[in-house]
């Protein structure tokens, strides 16, 4: 039977009232369709015991939370941000294995949901999970940051009790419950973007200079690759250096690389077939623009072997 996103939404919505009573429920998000998507629809079903909680990390992209605030004081909902950026970095600190940087973000990023928890006497977390972060992760491809019971965290060790109301929808039909909800376009057809954020495509420590760095270099990238075939475009910061010259001096530099992939679900993916033309104008800018860069590099490999991600 086709999907449909109005009993889809009349049903949650009914579902979770029922389920929270009068206690009150935090949703954590991150600006992506998923965690809107449920922070809306949350905010049908529970209005004003519904916090909407915002952790800026230090790993979003230029503008970031200025624009998911925005999204938000449209519905007239008053966005919570904590400034956690801090916490953030002090747990990725010394760390270069890429898994090990994943477990760091999640375990600070549930630490800090269980101080709001708290400070807000909440009940209930409301996650933005979809059937593909459980898929993934079961199939042992990676361990999706918002996948708990699957990668062995027990949320009661976190203090939380989890509602995952979008677990068992897929991408296309997340983003018509997305538009059914009224979230604009610009919402419902972002490309990706991962839970840890500009940490998955640092390689090595990550460090605020780093990232902003790659912040620099993706911020380039959205301004100039716009097709929509590009299912997700990215820069990525290299732990390895090379020589070069900067000034007509000889420097151990920085290497940058940038990926732009087709896809329909993420599962494969091939390169997109850039114009030569806007590839220099990019390693232009990105040369220009994001200090000690010496070179700048296409990826053409597609996922498998590869995955899109670099951690
Ligand atoms: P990979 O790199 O495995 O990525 O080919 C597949 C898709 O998943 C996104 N991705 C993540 N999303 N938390 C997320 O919410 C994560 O930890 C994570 N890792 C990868 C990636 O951007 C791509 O769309």
């Amino acid at each position: 039977m086709a999907f449909g996103p109005i009993k889809f939404v009349n049903d949650k919505t009914n579902e979770l009232k029922k389920k929270v009573g009068d206690e009150k429920v935090i949703v954590a998000t991150s600006g992506g369709v998923d965690s809107m998507a449920c922070a809306i629809l949350a905010h049908k079903a529970i209005r004003e015991n519904l916090i909407v909680l915002y952790l800026d990390n230090g790993l979003m992209r230029e503008g970031e939370s200025e624009e998911v605030n925005g999204y938000f004081t449209k519905f007239g909902i008053e966005m919570q941000t904590w400034d956690v950026k801090e916490r953030f970095f002090e747990a990725l600190k010394g760390k270069t294995d890429p898994e090990e940087k994943r477990i760091s973000f999640r375990d600070v990023f549930y630490r800090t949901l269980r101080q709001a928890i708290k400070s807000y006497s909440a009940h209930y977390l409301i996650q933005g999970t979809i059937a593909t972060d459980i898929v993934e992760t079961q199939k042992g491809i990676k361990t999706q940051h918002n996948v708990l019971s699957q990668i062995g965290i027990n949320p009661a060790n976190y203090g939380l009790k989890i509602l995952e109301p979008l677990k068992e929808l897929y991408k296309p039909q997340v983003k018509l419950v997305a538009k059914h909800l009224g979230l604009p376009m610009k919402v419902y057809e972002r490309k990706p973007f991962p839970g840890p954020a500009l940490a998955t495509r640092i390689i090595g420590e990550v460090v605020p200079e780093r990232v902003e760095k790659i912040r620099i270099a993706t911020k380039i990238l959205d301004d100039t690759i716009r097709e929509r075939k590009a299912f997700q475009v990215l820069a990525v910061l290299f732990s390895d250096r090379a020589t070069g010259m900067i000034d007509g001096k000889r420097v151990y530099g920085d290497v940058i690389a940038i990926r732009a992939v087709e896809s329909k679900d993420a599962i494969t993916a091939k390169p997109c077939r850039i114009s030569w033309t806007r590839l220099e104008k990019i390693r232009d800018r990105i040369l220009a623009e994001v200090p000690g860069v010496v070179k700048v590099l296409y990826d053409i490999t597609p996922k498998p072997p590869s995955t899109i991600e670099y951690i």
